[in-house]
C-alpha cells in the first residue's frame, strides 16, 4: 500500500514537472523575478495598458491596416484577465496565438515572434503576471470590421503564414550573437514593427528588419546596410540608443520612443550589447541609394529656403545638429528611408525623444504643419532627403497631403 502510494505520488510529481506544474509555482519568488524582466524585453505593458487604465489590465485600442484591435486584459482576475488559465494555457497563447478554447488570436499579438520565446522562459512570465493585482476590467474584443471579425479566418492565416517554432541558435556564431538573435527575434519582437508586411498583414521574411511603415511612423531598416541601415551605428552606438534613446546620430520619438522607454531601457546592458551584435551582423540587403537630386533643382532651392527659415536655428545650416539636443540631419536613416512618412510626419507634427533614468528631460521639436503647406513640407523634406551626403527620393507634394489625412484621421 505504502509502495503504491509512493509510486502514485512519483507519477504525480513527473506529470506535474511535464505541465509546467512545479516551474509555475506563484510563490516561487526568483522565478518571479525573471519573469518581470522577460515581460519587460517583450514590452507586454506598452500594448497591455490603455491611455490611463491599470497596468497589464488591456483596453488600448492597437491600430492595425485592418481595424482597431482592443488588447487584452493579462492581469490574473478570473473573469475578465487570465486567472483561470494554466501554464499550458499561457504558453499556447504565446506559442500558438490560439487561446484556451481554442479560438485563433489576430496577429497584431505578436506571436509569430514570441513563438520563438522558450517553454522555461514562458513559464517564468506566467508566474510574475500571476503576481500581479488582479484588476477587473471587461474588455470588447471584437471592434475589426467585416471580414476580419471572423477570427475564423484567421486560421487560414496561420496556415500560410505561420510557423510555430522555437528559436534555433546558429553554432557557427558567438555565444553573444545568439543571445542577441533569440531577443531580437522572440521576445523584443523588433520585426513587428521593422519588417515590412504583406498585403495580407504577415511579416515579409525576405525583408527581415528592412524597414516598414506603422501608424504613419516609419520605423527604418535596422539590417547592417549602410545607406538605410545601421551601417553607419556601431555596436555601442545601437546599445545606447536602446538604453537611453539618444546617440549621437539619432533621437528616438514615436513608438519607438515607447519601446525604449518602456522595455529597453529597463534591460540588462548585456542584452542590450547581444541584441547590437546581432543587429550589427545581419547582413545588409536591398538596392543601391539613388543618386542625390543637384542642388540647384528647383524643389532643392526652394526647400533650401525653407529649412534656413525653419530649420536651421535647431539642426544647423550644414545638418550636423547639436549633439544630445538636437540631432543630426546629415547621413541619418530617417532621412534617407525609400518611405518619407516618417520625416515628415514629424516636420508636420513635431515630437519628443524619449525621457529615460539617464537622460531625464528630453528635447522636443516644435510641429511646424501649421506654418507650411504640402509644397513646403514637400520642398523642405525634399531637401533634408537630398543635402550634407543624403540620397533619397525627393517628395511629391500630394505624397504630403495623403500623408496629412491619414494622420487627422488618426492622430497619436
Ligand atoms: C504589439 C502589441 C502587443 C504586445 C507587445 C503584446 N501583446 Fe498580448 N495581445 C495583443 C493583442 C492585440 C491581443 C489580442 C488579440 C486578439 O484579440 O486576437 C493580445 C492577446 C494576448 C493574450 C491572450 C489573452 C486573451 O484573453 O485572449 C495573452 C495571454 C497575451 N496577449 C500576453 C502577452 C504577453 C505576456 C506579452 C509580453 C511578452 C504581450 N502579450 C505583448 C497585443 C500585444
Ligand atoms: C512599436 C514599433 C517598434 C518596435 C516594436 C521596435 N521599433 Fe525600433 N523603431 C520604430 C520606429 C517608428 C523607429 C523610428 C523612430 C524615429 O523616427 O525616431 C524606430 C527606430 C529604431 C532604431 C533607430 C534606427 C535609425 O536609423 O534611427 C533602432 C536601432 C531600433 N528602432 C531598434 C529596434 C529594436 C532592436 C527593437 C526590438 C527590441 C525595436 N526597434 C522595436 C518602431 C519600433
Ligand atoms: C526648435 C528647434 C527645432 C526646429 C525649429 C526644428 N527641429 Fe527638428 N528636432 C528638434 C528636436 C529637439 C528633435 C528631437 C526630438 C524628436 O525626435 O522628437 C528634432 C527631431 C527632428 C528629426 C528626427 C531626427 C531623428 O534622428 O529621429 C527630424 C528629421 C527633424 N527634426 C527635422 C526637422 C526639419 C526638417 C525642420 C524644419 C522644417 C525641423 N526639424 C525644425 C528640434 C527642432
Amino acid at each position: 500500500m505504502k509502495e503504491a502510494l509512493a509510486g502514485l505520488c512519483q507519477v504525480l510529481l513527473i506529470l506535474q514537472l511535464l505541465v509546467g506544474g512545479a516551474a509555475a509555482d506563484p510563490d516561487n519568488y526568483v522565478e518571479a523575478a525573471r519573469g518581470r524582466a522577460l515581460v519587460t524585453a517583450g514590452d507586454c505593458i506598452t500594448c497591455h495598458t490603455a491611455i490611463g487604465g491599470a497596468s497589464f489590465a488591456g483596453g488600448f485600442a492597437l491600430q492595425t491596416p485592418f481595424g482597431a484591435i482592443m488588447t487584452p486584459n493579462i492581469t490574473p482576475d478570473n473573469i475578465t484577465g487570465i486567472g483561470s488559465w494554466s501554464a499550458d494555457d499561457f504558453a499556447r497563447a504565446m506559442h500558438e496565438g490560439r487561446r484556451p478554447d481554442g479560438t485563433h488570436l489576430y496577429p497584431a499579438f505578436p506571436y509569430p515572434y514570441y513563438t520563438k520565446v522558450t517553454r522555461a522562459d514562458l513559464d517564468a512570465i506566467y508566474v510574475y503576471l500571476r503576481t500581479l493585482s488582479p484588476v477587473t476590467n471587461n474588455v470588447n474584443r471584437s471592434t475589426l470590421p467585416f471580414p476580419f471579425n471572423i477570427r475564423l479566418s484567421m486560421w487560414g492565416w496561420n496556415t500560410i503564414f505561420f510557423t510555430a517554432g522555437a528559436f534555433v541558435p546558429d553554432p557557427k556564431r558567438s555565444a553573444e550573437f545568439n543571445h542577441g538573435a533569440y531577443l531580437v527575434e522572440g521576445l523584443g519582437h523588433c520585426g513587428a514593427c521593422h519588417t515590412p508586411f504583406n498585403a495580407f498583414g504577415a511579416a515579409r521574411s525576405d525583408r527581415y528588419l528592412e524597414g516598414n511603415q506603422i501608424d504613419n511612423w516609419t520605423a527604418p531598416n535596422i539590417t547592417n546596410d549602410m545607406d538605410a541601415g545601421l551601417g553607419k551605428w556601431s555596436v555601442d552606438d545601437i546599445a545606447q540608443y536602446l538604453k537611453t534613446g539618444q546617440t549621437g546620430l539619432s533621437i528616438a520619438s514615436g513608438p519607438m520612443k515607447d519601446v525604449i522607454e518602456n522595455s529597453t531601457s529597463k534591460m540588462r546592458d548585456s542584452d542590450l550589447r547581444a541584441m547590437a551584435v546581432y543587429l550589427k551582423e545581419r547582413r545588409a540587403g536591398g538596392a543601391p541609394p539613388p543618386a542625390p537630386l543637384s542642388a540647384s533643382d528647383p524643389r532643392m532651392r526652394a526647400g533650401e529656403a525653407i529649412y534656413v527659415d525653419t530649420c536651421s536655428a535647431c539642426h544647423t545650416s550644414n545638418g550636423g545638429g547639436i549633439e544630445h539636443i538636437f540631432p543630426k540631419l546629415a547621413g541619418t536613416a530617417i532621412a534617407q528611408q525609400d518611405d518619407p512618412a516618417s520625416l515628415a510626419r514629424i516636420v508636420i507634427a513635431g515630437g519628443r525623444a524619449a525621457a529615460t533614468g539617464e537622460r531625464p528631460t528630453a528635447p522636443a521639436m516644435p510641429a511646424l504643419g501649421f506654418r507650411l503647406t504640402d509644397a513646403q513640407v514637400a520642398a523642405v523634406v525634399t531637401y533634408v532627403r537630398n543635402s550634407w551626403g543624403n540620397a533619397a527620393s525627393p517628395v511629391a507634394e500630394d505624397a504630403i497631403k495623403a500623408l496629412r489625412r491619414r494622420q487627422t484621421a488618426a492622430p497619436n
